[in-house]
């Protein structure tokens, strides 16, 4: 069960309390401390301390300092971020609910550490014995203020909800979760948040020529899947649908080219990431009914060997007719992608994003703390990415978008190859993916924060989810 965020016009003198404060506000009237409290929290305070504990007739009360920075939403992610560490404390003395209450100078901090709170008390221990013994506490996360907030703090708790189930989705193993499962998937959040779904078996998605999906396919023993969603409220702000597309590779062991194990191939069931943000949006748009028509794609397979596989050499006709030399079966997610591009087409689509765990360049580049993010959408649209990657701090780095990328893709014996070489592997990528399109385009590779190794503050370790909270918020954007 995700931990569900509520609004409260006011605290509750029985619940344990997180009392946000900055260096110069004074404790409100309604939320009564003893002498003794107040002076420790001053004297804290003095002594530049961010975050300390305290309790107050037999409650908690989590005190976080407020760290202002320069600019609004590097203040917003210091919230996020010191609110991890209050979820770490409230679970540790088995807290079952608790109350934020804003005390500091910036406007709706609560909203963030609420978010914050609810991302970092995830898990993913299904697959424990004794998971009941080791889940988290914390269950109800009500956030105080005034009520302007209330529709604020329902969007949140909707994303928190979606969140949980992007990053199952990414933790969930190929084992339990093939190319049908995740089908099975889009089907399942269609009926439980009213989008409209339809999920292509092999035969169909022969018949629609393909060649890409079917190519990297070849050598699984489970068939692939392309699976079709559309939000479409009655009167939507958008004439053309913007069409999101997510790479569904739900275990990539590079193909003949194969990884190298353990270091590449280990955490290779999250290479479906992309597909995960895809469905989440989904869930989120629909659910907070986002007036917008909205169209998503995913191409779904497991890159493996099985005698049948594609090959090194191979040359494959694509669905827009293209034909493309395959040089690297690891570069499969281009494969997949470049079909569902090409079917995207057909919408005359106002804009196409896609996200897709794409290359081990971007993940250098970048690293986890942001991703790659570049096209020939025009610069309205990459400023708008820019804004919502800054207020949900999942930060697109614009990567150049140069034909000369595009050249090194170019094959002696086809129209394309799948490998570009070594020099800007992230971009030659993308200018492959752009042969497949005929509309504005952003392209996002998430494959260096979409799964992180190491416990990272609120993302936690494993699946992140990184990639739906900046998709839905560029999308609510446009609603404003
Ligand atoms: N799924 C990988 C990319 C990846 C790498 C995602 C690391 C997450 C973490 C992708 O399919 C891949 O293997 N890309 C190759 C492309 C190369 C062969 C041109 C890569 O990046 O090495
Ligand atoms: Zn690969
Ligand atoms: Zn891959």
């Amino acid at each position: 069960m995700p931990t569900a965020i509520l609004f409260s016009s006011k605290a509750n003198e029985k619940n344990n309390l997180v009392l946000i404060l900055d260096k110069k506000s004074s404790i409100p009237a309604t939320i009564k401390l003893s002498k003794e409290n107040s002076n420790f929290i001053a004297a804290q305070i003095k002594q530049e301390n961010h975050s300390f504990l305290l309790h107050e007739n037999g409650k908690m009360v989590f005190v976080l300092v407020a760290d202002e920075k320069k600019q609004l939403h590097l203040t917003h992610e210091a919230l996020r971020k010191a609110a991890n560490g209050a979820t770490a404390s409230l679970n540790k003395y088995k807290t079952k609910t608790v109350d934020v209450v804003n005390a500091s100078h910036i406007a709706n901090a609560q909203l963030y550490v609420a978010e914050g709170m609810a991302l970092s008390n995830y898990q993913f221990i299904k697959y424990f014995k004794d998971a009941s013994k080791k889940k988290n506490s914390l269950e109800t996360i009500n956030v105080v203020g005034d009520a302007k907030l209330k529709n604020e703090v329902e969007t949140l708790n909707t994303i928190c909800e979606v969140m949980y189930q992007v990053r199952d989705l990414v933790n969930e193993p190929v084992i339990s979760l093939s190319s049908v499962d995740l089908g099975k998937e889009v089907l399942k959040a269609s009926k439980k948040y009213g989008f409209k779904a339809e999920v292509w078996d092999k035969k169909k998605i022969k018949q629609n020529n393909f060649g890409g999906l079917l190519a990297v396919n070849m050598g699984s023993p489970i068939e692939p899947t392309f699976s079709i969603l559309e939000h479409k409220p009655a009167k939507p702000l958008n004439k053309k649908p913007i069409v999101l597309v997510g790479k569904g590779v739900v275990y990539d062991t590079g193909g003949l080219s194969i990884k190298p194990t353990p270091d590449s191939m280990d955490h290779m069931k999250s290479d479906m990431g992309g597909a995960a943000v895809v469905l989440g949006t989904f869930m989120a748009i629909a659910k907070l009914k986002l007036n917008l028509h909205v169209i998503g794609l995913i191409p779904s397979t497991d890159n493996r060997i099985n005698g049948s596989e594609y090959t090194p050499g191979d040359i494959i006709k694509m669905h827009n007719g293209l034909f493309v030399e395959v040089l690297n079966t690891d570069a499969e997610g281009r494969m997949i992608l470049a079909d569902a591009l090409s079917y995207a087409q057909q919408y005359n689509p106002e804009l196409v994003i896609d996200f897709a765990t794409l290359t081990g360049a971007a993940a250098r580049l970048i690293g986890p703390w942001g991703h790659a993010i570049m096209g020939n959408a025009d610069e309205k649209v990459m400023s708008e990415f820019k804004k919502a990657g800054d207020e949900v701090y999942e930060r697109g780095a614009e990567m150049p978008f140069w034909e000369e990328y595009g050249d090194r893709m170019k094959s002696s014996i086809a129209d394309l190859k799948n490998v570009g070489g070594a020099d800007g592997g992230a971009m030659t990528a993308g200018k492959f993916l752009e042969n497949f399109t005929n509309y504005p385009y952003v392209h996002n590779d998430i494959a260096g924060p979409s799964f992180a190794f190491a416990e990272a503050s609120y993302w936690g370790k494993g699946g992140t989810g990184y990639g739906m909270r900046l998709l839905f918020q560029f999308l609510r954007n446009r609603t404003k």
